[in-house]
């Protein structure tokens, strides 16, 4: 039985959130052989879709027939409860040598109309996690979104990203959110730099916090792969990267991330970690 993990923030636009996700997604394909299926919850544009599919459906061409592709076509399913494992896989894009399929977000008209997959959830998480190893899911960042709180609530794991913005981290910690307690968590930092006084280590010290804390350091050809749909290339091109390249450091730190994962999960990367 796979695992379902949720990727939020608790604020908009500061973490990286969707671009951490991506970096994940890909890098868990290309060094692991389990099966990860990438989704969201976004209304609207997606930074997952974005970066994996050239396609990308025009967000304003929502259309009648919305029940038949990505997200809704499970929605629809799960209503009548006809979705099963091998139909996910059927309405997913498989974008990395099989390893990661991307689920196309809604198309419905009104957001209200997407916002009621929140009551089956919980059924979509279940055949996701038969179907797939690992379903990361990109979901809206606060806990305001209904649907948001529903995915949260059914993932086994969260990964919450932060910045290395002190008065964020400083509410995170001081104040964490309820749906964390009793539930698996890491914590990542998006657009890290390296630069700055609130290192890893120093933020770790300063929280005095055990939770495992991973960075996705900020990078502007990782910026412009996402934007340019070639995320995959992006890091094929560096799966074999050696010390002396300039995104060494970065590979590095998503490579720390993806073992987290499955750490987190308390199932040991080693027993999926293809050969070199
Ligand atoms: N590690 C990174 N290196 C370079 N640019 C990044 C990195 N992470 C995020 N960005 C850039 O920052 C912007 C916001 O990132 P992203 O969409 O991932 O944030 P988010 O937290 O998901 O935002 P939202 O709350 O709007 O969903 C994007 O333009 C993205 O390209
Ligand atoms: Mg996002």
């Amino acid at each position: 039985m796979g695992n379902v993990i949720a990727f939020w923030s608790p604020r908009h636009g500061q973490a990286g959130n969707s671009s951490n996700m991506v970096a994940a997604a890909a890098v868990l394909a290309m060094d692991y052989v389990s099966h990860t299926l990438a989704a969201h919850t976004h209304y609207g544009i997606s930074m997952v879709e974005n970066a994996f599919l050239r396609n990308q459906r025009a967000t304003e061409n929502r259309s009648a027939s919305y029940s038949a592709q990505g997200i809704d076509s499970l929605d629809t399913l799960a209503r009548s409860k006809q979705l099963t494992p091998s139909v996910i896989k059927d309405y997913a894009v498989p974008v990395f040598n099989g390893s990661l399929d991307v689920l196309a977000g809604t198309q419905k008209p009104e957001e209200d109309l997407f916002l009621k997959m929140h009551e089956v959830t919980g059924s979509i998480c279940q055949a996701a996690r038969s179907a797939y190893d690992l379903t990361l899911i990109d979901v809206n960042s606060g806990c305001r979104n209904v649907l948001t709180n529903a995915v949260l609530e059914s993932a086994d794991m969260v990964v919450v990203s932060l910045s290395q913005n002190l008065s964020l981290l400083r509410e995170f910690f001081e104040h964490p959110p309820a749906f964390l307690e009793g539930k698996k968590y890491i914590i990542v930092l998006g657009q890290y730099d390296a630069g700055s006084r609130l290192t890893l280590g120093n933020i770790r010290r300063l929280f005095r916090t055990r939770i495992p804390i991973f960075a996705v350091p900020h990078n502007s050809s990782y910026m412009d792969a996402c934007n340019e749909h070639k995320v995959v290339e992006f890091f094929l091109k560096r799966k074999h990267i050696n010390a002396v390249q300039p995104d060494y450091a970065f590979m590095q730190e998503i490579r720390r991330l993806a073992r987290g994962i499955y750490e987190g999960l308390a199932v040991d990367p080693n027993m999926y970690a293809k050969e070199a």
